[in-house]
């Protein structure tokens, strides 16, 4: 898509404020029981919706499930916040033609997640291949329900920094093209290839990008220790790699949007002989965006990328209420919670340039 978003892009170091749209996240774990109600809050604080993600143990692969999981969810959303949550189902093999009927008919469901068996956090009720569900990817383009996809092949002999643009050869580019029409998000991207697909695809075809995958590069990782809280994935990728996804972003092509992934692990779970995957960005994220939109010079776009193109794409209204970021220098906080279970926020202890204003 070219970008219709073809304004000059204002300078920064004069913008003592910016004002935006309050915009939403259309990728976000929030998890269940207790974790659920740490990590609401922050997401309410700023955004108006969210993309929640069905990888809880078991999934969420029922629309009655997804309801009962949102009214959950609601429950948790601090007074005077009207976040609300937008939910996915699971994509199991199990999953019919019928449920996603239900699932485009239901108020609180957006989409169904594909996530490849054994790819990621709870992903081993995920999908082996896509030909036995025909049917299903059949309803989904007749009911206009975007199927979300986590992007990577799970063989172990392939290396892990190749698995997105493997994936994108082998499956979801003929997707895209055996399935007319399909709307298919391309969730979290990392990689250069990525980036040019999406841009080049059909406006149906849109991706989400989030915030480490601006701000760093797979050296983060290991500099000067192995580094586990910013290990998610799919795995951070080039410095290439990082650029073309920050000018995907700032582009102003509305086929790319922002989605967290934020996804909270206690410590003991990262900081493991056999740590989880998953960074968490909820407390931070905007700020994050901000940061990573300034360094770029251009925080005119930043806008468009979190508040408008989303909600455009879900054919959703645009909020209406309005967010201030401050220019402000500021340290991140390191942490939610206490020892064990703790849980390690992105940029902790890292400077920022934008604050958002109570
Ligand atoms: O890093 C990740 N964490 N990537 C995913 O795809 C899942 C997520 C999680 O649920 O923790
Ligand atoms: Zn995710």
């Amino acid at each position: 898509m070219p970008p219709t978003d073809s304004l000059p892009l204002p300078s920064n170091e004069a913008s003592p404020h910016l004002e935006l749209t309050r915009p939403d996240d259309w990728h976000l774990h929030l998890r269940d029981g207790e974790m659920l109600g740490r990590v609401v809050p922050y997401t309410a604080r700023v955004f108006g919706r969210a993309v929640v993600m069905p990888n809880l143990s078991p999934p969420v692969a029922t629309t009655a499930a997804a309801e009962q999981y949102a009214e959950r969810i609601r429950s948790h959303v601090p007074a005077g916040s009207r976040f609300r949550p937008l939910m996915t189902l699971y994509l199991t093999e199990s999953l019919s033609p019928e449920e996603v009927a239900r699932a485009a008919a239901s108020p609180d469901v957006v989409g169904v997640k594909l996530y490849p068996k054994g790819a990621t956090t709870n992903s081993a009720d995920g999908v082996e291949g896509l030909d036995a569900l025909e049917s299903v990817l059949v309803a989904m383009e007749k009911a206009g329900l975007p199927l979300l996809i986590h992007g990577e092949v799970t063989e172990t002999s392939t290396d892990v920094f190749d698995r997105e643009c493997r994936f994108l050869e082998s499956t979801l580019a003929p997707l895209v093209e055996r399935h007319e029409g399909l709307r298919v998000v391309f969730e979290h991207i990392t990689t250069k290839e990525a980036a040019e697909y999406v841009m080049s695809a059909p406006p149906r075809v849109a991706a989400t990008i989030t915030p480490q995958h601006l701000l760093l590069n797979r050296n983060a990782i290991f500099e000067g220790g192995l580094r586990p809280h910013l290990y998610c994935l799919p795995v951070l990728k080039r410095e290439e790699d990082r650029e073309a996804l920050v000018a995907a972003a700032i582009s102003g092509d509305p086929s790319f949007f922002l989605g967290t992934d934020s996804a909270p692990h206690t410590r003991e779970t990262k900081e493991a002989s056999c740590g989880c995957a998953g960074i968490f960005s909820a407390p931070v994220a905007i700020e994050a965006y901000a940061e990573a939109f300034a360094r770029a010079g251009a925080l005119g776009r930043l806008e468009g990328f979190a508040s408008h193109f989303g909600a455009d794409y879900y054919g959703l209204p645009r909020n209406e209420e309005k967010i201030r970021l401050e220019r402000a220098d500021w340290i991140g906080p390191e942490r939610d919670g206490e020892g064990d279970s703790a849980v390690e926020i992105f940029w902790a202890g890292s400077p920022f340039q934008y604050k958002l204003a109570d």
